[in-house]
């Protein structure tokens, strides 16, 4: 059988262009459509990063506000999504998620319009409506009634009200709001490029966005956050972290929250959550969880060494416990985040389209004479 040249895992394959984000993985450096994530995380909000991913410029006053009003209007989901998630309520809030995005499209008036403008449209709903999803969901397997959601909040502040049913503090509305940016976009990741490979079979965005979602729930991609909380909660104290991540890596296993397929670096997001995690935990008086994830940090300075560093995963899980929102949420809010992404990149995708189909190098036998079923042993 002829050699061939094989890229497992598509590791440092470029398969296509893009304008949304540039990451330099070397240095820890992320651009949203040329603009640097820290300056996004410092001084921008959900909705106006939302704005430059999607419309591939910052917006002007006028057009940020008309921006946010079709957000804030959409962000309602029909009565019969809302009892679908009623059905299935006892399943993890990703697989609530991805089943409720899928019904949607059943209700979306623009199911079958590929074109872009329709596309667009319908990404931004997806935006709007995820979160109520989740926080829908949340409510409802704990025996309350979803809260409506509030059109005078913006992003973030109402996905908090509409969770918790009452209007959230300031300081943390604001880290939730930077959470959503930092979450945005990200390159060819596993779930976008779940999402492009949808698309390029010109399936519609909701498809695009159902395969996003399912990408994203493995514990390697957007779980991890869920389970970098549970090793802390297993840690309990700082002083037992040196031992839990030693007894973890002697054991050939991986520390969540650490290493990245394209960063080698700090992965620049998580900065931004670091601090957020400081600042929230003193805040709450509960400063335990970042002194135990600094440890654990301080513990992996020899990965860091090797280019395995913390990910955007490492501190946003202890952020949302401090905020009171439940570990099986932490996914589900990385993938609320990240639907502006996921539209562009369909967007992207459908611009300039060709169906992505690599190919398997086939191993096994080869013309294997077939035996009826009767003369088989
Ligand atoms: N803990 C300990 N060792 C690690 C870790 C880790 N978290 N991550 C990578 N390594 C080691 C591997 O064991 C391997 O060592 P070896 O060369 O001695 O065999 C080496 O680093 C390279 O690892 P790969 O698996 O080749 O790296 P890959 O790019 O395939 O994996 C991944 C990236 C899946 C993210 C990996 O780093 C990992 O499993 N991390 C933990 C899960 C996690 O935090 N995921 C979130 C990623 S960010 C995001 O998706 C939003």
């Amino acid at each position: 059988m002829a050699e061939v040249q094989m890229y497992r895992g598509l590791r440092d394959v470029y398969f296509d262009k893009t304008e949304a984000s540039f990451i330099d993985g070397q240095v820890g450096k992320l651009l949203y459509r040329g603009y640097n994530i820290h300056d996004l995380a410092q001084k921008s909000t959900t909705e106006e990063t939302i704005y430059l991913l999607l419309h591939g410029k910052l917006p002007s006053r006028r057009e940020l506000e008309q921006f946010d009003a079709q957000l804030r209007g959409n962000r309602s989901i029909p009565d019969e999504v809302v009892q679908i998630i009623r059905t299935v309520r006892k399943s993890h809030p990703m697989d609530v998620l991805r089943t409720a995005v899928s019904a949607l499209s059943a209700y979306d008036p623009e199911t079958e319009d590929k074109s872009s403008e329709a596309t667009l449209r319908k990404g931004i709903r997806l935006t709007a409506q995820a979160p109520t999803i989740v926080a829908a969901h949340a409510r409802i397997r704990d025996g309350k009634e979803p809260v409506p959601p509030n059109p005078q909040l913006n992003q973030a502040a109402n996905f908090l009200y509409m969770l918790f049913g009452t209007e959230p503090d300031p300081e943390e509305a604001r880290l939730m709001d930077v959470d959503f940016i930092l979450h945005a976009e990200h390159g060819s990741n596993a779930s976008a490029f779940a999402a492009r490979v949808a698309a390029g079979t010109l399936a519609d965005v909701h498809c695009a966005v159902v395969a996003g979602i399912a990408t994203l729930k493995g514990p390697w991609h957007g779980g991890a956050a869920e389970q970098v909380m549970r090793m802390s909660l297993d840690i309990g104290e700082p002083e037992r972290a040196e031992e839990y991540v030693r007894n973890v890596l002697a054991s050939g296993g991986r520390l969540m929250g650490f290493g990245h397929r394209v960063y080698h670096a700090l992965d620049p997001r998580a900065v931004h959550l670091k601090e957020g995690c400081r600042a929230l935990g003193e805040k709450k008086g509960q400063p335990k969880w970042f002194q135990i994830l600094s440890k654990v940090e301080e513990v992996m300075q020899p990965y860091a060494q090797r280019g395995i560093c913390t990910n955007v995963d490492f501190w946003s899980g202890a952020v949302y416990y401090l905020m009171g929102i439940p570990e099986d949420l932490f996914i589900p809010l990385f993938a609320m985040g990240r639907v502006p992404g996921w539209t562009l990149q369909v967007l992207e995708q459908y611009a300039d389209n060709i169906l992505i189909r690599p190919l398997l190098h086939y191993v096994g036998p080869m013309d294997l004479a077939y035996v009826p079923i009767d003369r088989r042993g």
